[in-house]
């Protein structure tokens, strides 16, 4: 790692982390080292009861372009097998327990696209660009395309999407379901981090299960997917913040949790 130019930057404040791709490269190339930090930089986040969300967020020019592809000519099937390529860090990042918010602005390409995909809500600026170009380097995607979005956009868009490698805009983003919000340039950062304070304002244990029950939804079967949520309902019988959450709006006044 370049300590004059660390590749991921944070900032913490208020209960949120705002974490920011800053590869020299400002088309942010996905990196070892840049995947190593933003992953350490997760950890930390996961580990600090002071933070309730993050936004994770990119340059002007691009949230990230992709896998670094210049890492990747030189390596045999041996290597790539041998080295997990994509495979540890990727899971790490979906193994984070607490809300992740992408803000989009420019290029998410391949593995850009695909870890925006891993975040629980992605919004876009008016200038974003999604697409799985991976086709035209004669690769598959290698890290959720072929399956992370189909779940997002549907079976036809997805193929077309991956089978082509052209990228679709924001706004068709927004239409496919792949985005919840398209927000001028300008502003989406503000937004991001305002929809990360409006989450980091509740209970973190209940925080927390929300994630892994909306996840679940994606594992499961629907009777499995209902059964654990209904039990993780159950489960907050027992959590204070929970009695408080109901004494609160009973009294009319703003809940105090304690995340317990
Ligand atoms: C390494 C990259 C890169 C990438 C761009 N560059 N994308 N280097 N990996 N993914 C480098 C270029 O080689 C060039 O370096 C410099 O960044 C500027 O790029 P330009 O192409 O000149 O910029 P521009 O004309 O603005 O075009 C932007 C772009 C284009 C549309 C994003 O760069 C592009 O199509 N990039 C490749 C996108 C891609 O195919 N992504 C999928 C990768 S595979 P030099 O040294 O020449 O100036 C993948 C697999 C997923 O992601 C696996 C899971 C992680």
């Amino acid at each position: 790692m370049n300590d004059r130019h660390p590749p991921v930057r944070a900032v913490y404040e208020d209960r949120v982390a705002v974490v920011t791709l800053a590869s020299e490269n400002p088309l942010n190339p996905l990196a070892d080292d840049l995947v190593d930090a933003l992953v350490a930089e997760l950890r930390r986040i996961d580990a600090d009861p002071a933070i309730r969300a993050t936004v994770l967020t990119g340059s002007s020019k691009a949230f990230a372009a992709g896998a670094d592809v210049k890492a990747m000519a030189p390596l045999d099937y041996a290597a790539a097998f041998r080295q997990d390529v994509i495979g540890r860090n990727w899971d790490a990042i979906r193994a984070h327990r607490k809300p992740l918010i992408a803000a989009v602005r420019g290029y998410a390409l391949g593995g850009g696209c695909e870890l925006a995909m891993l975040c629980d809500v992605v919004i876009a600026a008016e200038d974003a660009r999604f697409g799985q170009p991976e086709v035209v380097l004669g690769i598959v995607p290698g890290a959720g395309g072929t399956q992370r979005l189909p779940r997002a956009v549907g079976k036809s868009l997805a193929m077309q999407m991956c089978l082509t490698g052209t990228s679709i805009s924001a706004a068709d983003a927004l239409a496919a379901g792949l985005v919840s919000q398209v927000v001028p340039t300008d502003r989406l950062l503000a937004e991001a981090t305002r929809l990360a304070r409006s989450m980091a304002a509740h209970s973190l244990p209940v925080l927390l299960a929300i994630k892994e029950a909306v996840n679940r939804s994606f594992e499961s079967s629907l009777s499995e997917g209902l059964l654990f949520e209904r039990r993780q309902f159950h489960a907050g019988f027992a959590l204070k913040d929970q009695k408080e959450g109901i004494a609160a709006f009973r009294e009319r006044r703003d809940p105090a949790f304690a995340d317990e």
